[in-house]
């Protein structure tokens, strides 16, 4: 029984080599992309240097690489599926950076050292979304941030989704930031803000087709259709040119506060 409402966005096997490779190919990030990201989590940070920042759940290590780069810190990039280890070691591991084997929910980090845990679309992925918001008031210092970055059933808007049906059920399966707020609070936290941020998503509807045939199996969102949803947004997007222009897609960002 999943932790959220509605049953949870189903399992994405980060264990397999395959996946893994998949998700090294398809899902990094633009540049532009990644600087809108440095400047959307800018006002929230503590003022200490080095930050020392917990990516949690960092997968390839996209944003491992991101924060080596951001500013003056020190990243543990902490990941328990090996084929993404895998991937992020050969992505490359910035000097500041290093791997920790572990799961959100026990972090073998010792209390009170770190500043910033960031969480990349991971939150939904968290067996016990409850005890990782614990375990991580223990490991972050205080006043350290929680900084989520994700989809949400009520924030951020992934496009296209309209093509396919019963968009809503897919989404609905997110968690929503209202109860993603309601878990931190009760570990002792304080809601500080949630924003959209524009994202990656296709500009064209070209784009679009590519990109639900190379990731299918490897995002959530779209591994929450049935083969048959898919294939009817497909289809209904294959009738159009693929030139037509799309709407920028937005992630969402929430930030919360170890209270002191
Ligand atoms: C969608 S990927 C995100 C990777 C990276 N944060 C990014 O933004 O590209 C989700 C990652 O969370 C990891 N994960 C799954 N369950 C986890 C848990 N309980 N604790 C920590 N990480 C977990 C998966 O192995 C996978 O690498």
């Amino acid at each position: 029984v999943s932790f959220w409402e509605h049953g949870g966005v189903p399992d994405v096997d980060y264990h397999s080599d395959d996946i893994a490779e998949r998700y090294a190919e398809q899902r990094s990030l633009r540049d532009d992309v990644l600087q809108r990201w440095q400047a959307a989590v800018r006002p929230y940070l503590p003022h200490r240097r080095p930050l020392r920042v917990l990516d949690l759940g960092a997968g390839t290590g996209i944003f491992t690489r991101a924060w080596a780069r951001w500013y003056e810190s020190q990243v543990i990039a902490l990941e328990p599926s090996s084929a993404m280890r895998t991937q992020l070691r050969a992505g490359g591991l910035p000097d500041v950076a290093q791997i920790v084997a572990g799961r959100g929910e026990h972090l073998p980090l010792r209390p009170g050292t770190v500043h910033v845990a960031w969480l990349s679309t991971v939150l939904h992925h968290l067996e016990d979304p409850m005890s990782a918001a614990q375990d991580l008031a223990r490991v972050l210092t205080a006043a350290g941030v929680v900084l989520i970055r994700g989809l949400w059933s009520d924030c951020g808007a992934p496009v296209g989704l309209g093509f396919f049906p019963n968009a809503d059920r897919a989404l609905a399966a997110f968690p929503s930031t209202e109860r993603s707020v309601d878990v931190f609070r009760q570990q002792g936290y304080a809601f500080v803000d949630s924003v959209e941020v524009e994202d990656q998503g296709p500009r064209t509807i070209g784009q679009a087709i590519r990109r639900v045939h190379r990731l299918r199996g490897a995002d959530s969102l779209l591994a929450s259709f049935t083969q048959d949803e898919i294939n009817q947004g497909l289809s209904a997007m294959g009738h159009l040119d693929p030139e037509t222009p799309l709407p920028p897609s937005t992630v969402g960002l929430l930030v919360l506060q170890r209270c002191t």
